[in-house]
């Protein structure tokens, strides 16, 4: 009993000493190396370097007032936290979100060391800590984490609604809407933000109590592990009397890209005998700007362009190019994380990184 009341102890410290990933990964260190390498932990201006490239450019960032850290760095209360990012306990003491016009809001529970989680099956359980003996005494076994509360009560864990008070949507000083993420991806306890962007994957959640599997805490996106989401996006082809159609099939409940400074393409090649040939690529953008000209999102009063392919959306495209029989067309759907025509403008030219074009799907078709 002393020693696991000075193991605890020692961690408790440790949270103290703000190195609170250190903690969980004892006990969780499968979630905890996911998260390490997930742009939550990088949320940071110290992490990534796009959003560093935007708040440079911020008239807010003279006066050194960095709003952006209710959302990137939401427990930073000193200048040494805010190099964290999103932590651990950022969303799970998230009780519940706010519904607000221009942002939403977290509100965050005050229990000590009570976090909030989603469980099939234990959806009316709190856990304290206990070890239960049996009547004979013969066989001991442990309930709930040495180290923490747990409240599996929490409906916004089970709909996703969690993901909102920082997901759902942003608005300008002059309400003009900068980004949004639909309310339907949070909604159904089947599917939603959680079970295409957190799959269950092979390992224990916990060292203490095994289970096969886990939620995945690198919340696959466009920065990180992308493929990991590829098969919620289809193509699918069809020849037609003038040349061939490719139909996108976005599987999301959202835009396939929410942030304004994507660049989504579908490339085409013609494979015919030995040749190949590159037919036209589409481009599918949504770009905000003001007298029409594209700026940056606090000065923005306009959508000057939106072609970006809608939450659930099946969006058929069109090709003149005449097909033979034995031809092979290929077909690549992707995105650039940044607009190459903004690189400059956020001084990222030759960042050979943000250059590179991340393919989500790959197809050839055969022609019959
Ligand atoms: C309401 C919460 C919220 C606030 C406040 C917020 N952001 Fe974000 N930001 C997000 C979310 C969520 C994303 C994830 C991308 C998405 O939705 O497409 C994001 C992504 C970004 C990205 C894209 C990063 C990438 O991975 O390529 C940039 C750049 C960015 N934010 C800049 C800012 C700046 C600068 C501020 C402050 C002036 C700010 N954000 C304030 C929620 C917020
Ligand atoms: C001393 C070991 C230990 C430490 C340290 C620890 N946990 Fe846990 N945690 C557990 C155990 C054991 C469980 C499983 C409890 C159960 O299933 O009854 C658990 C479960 C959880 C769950 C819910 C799992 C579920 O079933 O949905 C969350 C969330 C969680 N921990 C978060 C954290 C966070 C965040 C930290 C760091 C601040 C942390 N834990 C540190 C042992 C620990
Ligand atoms: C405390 C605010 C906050 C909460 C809560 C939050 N996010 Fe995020 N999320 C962000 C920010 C900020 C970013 C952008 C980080 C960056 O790129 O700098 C982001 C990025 C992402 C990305 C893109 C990752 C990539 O590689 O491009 C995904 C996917 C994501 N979040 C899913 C979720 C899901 C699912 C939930 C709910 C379980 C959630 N988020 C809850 C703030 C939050
Ligand atoms: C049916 C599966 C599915 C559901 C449900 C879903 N997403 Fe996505 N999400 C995708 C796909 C597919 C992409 C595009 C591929 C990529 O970004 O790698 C994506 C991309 C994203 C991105 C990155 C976009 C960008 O521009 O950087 C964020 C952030 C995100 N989703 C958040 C959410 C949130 C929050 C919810 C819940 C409201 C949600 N998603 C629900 C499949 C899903
Ligand atoms: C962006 C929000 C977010 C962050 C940050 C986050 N989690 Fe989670 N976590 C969740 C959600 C949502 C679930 C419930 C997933 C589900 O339904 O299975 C979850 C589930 C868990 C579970 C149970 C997993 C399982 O499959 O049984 C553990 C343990 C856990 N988290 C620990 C952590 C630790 C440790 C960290 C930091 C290293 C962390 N979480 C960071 C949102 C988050």
């Amino acid at each position: 009993m002393i020693k696991i009341l000075i193991f605890i102890v020692a961690l408790y410290s440790l949270l103290l000493a703000n190195d609170e990933i250190n903690t969980c990964k004892k006990c969780h260190p499968d979630i905890a190396q996911e998260f390490q390498d997930s742009m939550h932990k990088k949320s940071s201006i110290y992490d990534d370097k796009v959003h560093k490239a935007v708040w440079d450019k911020h008239p807010d960032k003279a006066k050194n007032d960095y709003k952006c850290a209710q959302c990137h760095t939401p427990n930073a209360k000193t200048e040494d936290d805010s190099k964290q990012g999103i932590s651990c306990s950022s969303c799970h003491t998230i009780k519940d979100v706010e519904i607000h016009s221009r942002v939403n809001k977290n509100v965050y529970a005050t229990e000590p060391k009570t976090f909030f989680s989603a469980e099939a099956g234990r959806e009316n359980e709190k856990t304290n800590y206990k070890i239960e003996t049996s009547m004979l005494g013969m066989s001991t076994s442990t309930v709930g984490s040495p180290y923490h509360n747990l409240d599996y009560t929490n409906e916004n864990f089970y709909t996703a609604q969690v993901c909102m008070g920082c997901h759902s949507h942003k608005q300008n000083a002059e309400e003009f809407s900068i980004c949004k993420t639909d309310e339907e991806g949070a909604k159904d306890k089947k599917e939603n933000c959680i079970t295409c962007h957190m799959p269950k994957v092979d390992g224990s959640a916990t060292t203490i109590r095994i289970s096969k599997k886990h939620a995945f805490h690198g919340f696959a996106g466009a920065r990180h592990k992308s493929e990991m989401l590829s098969q919620y996006v289809e193509l699918s082809f069809e020849k037609t009397s003038d040349g061939f159609s490719v139909t996108i099939n976005n599987k999301a409940p959202h835009n396939l890209m929410t942030h304004p400074l994507r660049v989504v393409q579908l490339r085409a090649n013609l494979i015919r005998d030995t040749k190949t040939q590159t037919l036209q690529t589409h481009t599918f953008v949504k770009i905000i700007g003001r007298d029409n000209k594209p700026t940056m999102p606090w000065v923005a009063n306009a959508v000057l362009k939106d072609t970006m392919i809608k939450a659930k959306e099946k969006r058929v495209v069109k090709y003149t190019d005449t097909l033979k029989s034995g031809d092979v067309v290929e077909m690549q759907l992707g995105y650039y994380v940044v607009n190459p025509k903004a690189l400059k403008g956020l001084n990222l030219d030759g960042d050979k990184e943000l250059q590179k074009f991340t393919i989500l799907k790959h197809e050839y078709f055969r022609v019959e």
